[in-house]
């Protein structure tokens, strides 16, 4: 073991707080009220539409600020593609969509057109008469992810929220988790967001940049609490909870996910791997829902074709929610 990794592991072993002490010893955000009034009305809607099913997504990765008034901060990977993309087929399968993200990731629809990869500008022509035009080589595809959009907006179906730090996340997530719980088995939680492990209480915080000055820095991280947990037992304990586990080297990850069901014991773990992730996933699930694991994978023909796995992952998990909301009818009953 190398110095630097000594150093790391020494101080990553101080133990989580618990779920409940973090929320009392945290400030809630600003915005939260916002959020609330937000997500209430949504599911006032949708709740006086017979069968409806709605979804939460969460996407993109939370950031750990280092400053009160932050600076500096911890991210992480995830560009949220798989939240934007999962959305989009959520919708597809008739779902309303609470779409909790990292503010500024990929978001549904828009998606096709933004960020570095696909800038929207080179879509764009400029005809012969002066006037702004759309490439005709991509004019089918994008009226096609128009008219998506539109219907998702003139029928209220989609609602975006957005997140930057931990904090925003846990708060808003204990939110609207709550409010959707009178959705009883109707409610889904499809939890794609890479939320960090690690942060920096607030009342071990300081306030202003760190200076350079100073000479080398060294960070003393405790665990954010998981939160999974009073999601399963008490905010939401009637609703389908689908939760993700990444891990980077194979061989952990039946083993985590297994661990993350009996733990938890709610309904689905999305197991991936950094690196494979767009072309394959493990579905794992409770022994009383399924008799094992379920891989799903892409081609590369299908891959070559530019489609996306999420278009076989949703479908799956809508079957799975129709199934176990008949059960829990059956049972009421
Ligand atoms: O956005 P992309 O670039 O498309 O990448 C998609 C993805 C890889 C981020 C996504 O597919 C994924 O795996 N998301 C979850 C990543 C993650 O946080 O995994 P984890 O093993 O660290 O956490 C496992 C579960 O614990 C998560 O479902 C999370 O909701 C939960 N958790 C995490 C932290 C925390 N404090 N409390 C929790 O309950």
């Amino acid at each position: 073991m190398t110095k630097e990794s000594r150093r790391i592991s020494a101080l990553m072993t101080l133990p989580a707080a618990e779920p409940d002490s973090y929320f009392e010893e945290t400030a809630p955000p600003r915005t939260l009220s916002d959020l609330e009034d937000k997500v209430a009305k949504f599911i006032q809607i949708h709740r006086l539409i017979p069968g409806r099913k709605v979804v939460l997504v969460t996407s993109g990765g939370t950031t750990v600020p280092l400053e009160t008034q932050t600076v500096r901060f911890l991210d992480n990977f995830s560009a949220g593609t798989r939240g934007a993309t999962s959305a989009e087929y959520f919708l597809a399968a008739g779902y309303a969509v609470i779409f909790f993200h990292r503010q500024f990731s990929l978001q549904p629809y828009s998606r096709h057109y933004s960020h570095s990869t696909n800038c929207f500008l080179d879509f764009m022509d400029v005809n012969e008469s002066g006037d702004l035009t759309v490439n005709h080589k991509y004019t089918s595809k994008m009226k096609q992810v128009l008219m998506q959009y539109r219907k998702a907006k003139e029928e209220s179906l989609l609602l975006m929220i957005n997140f930057t730090t931990v904090r925003e996340y846990l708060f808003g997530l204990r939110s609207i988790t709550r409010i959707m719980a009178p959705l009883r088995h109707n409610a889904m939680f499809y939890l794609a967001a890479a939320v960090s492990d690690f942060f920096i209480p607030e009342n071990k915080m300081v306030e202003h940049k760190i200076q350079s000055s100073g000479g080398g820095l060294s960070l003393e991280l405790e665990q954010v609490p998981k939160i999974i947990r009073p999601l399963v037992k008490e905010w939401a304990p009637e609703g389908f909870i689908i939760s993700f586990k990444l891990e980077t080297d194979p061989s952990l990850l039946s083993e985590k996910a297994t661990k993350s069901l009996n733990t938890y014991g709610h309904q689905v773990v999305i197991g991936n791997i950094l690196t494979t992730r767009k072309r394959i996933v493990t579905l794992f699930f409770r022994p009383e829902d399924a008799p094992g694991p379920l891989d799903i994978v892409m081609s590369d023909e299908e891959l070559k074709q530019e489609q996306e796995i999420e278009m076989k992952i949703i479908p799956e998990l809508v079957h799975c929610h129709d199934a176990w909301i008949t059960k829990s009818q059956a049972f009421s009953n």
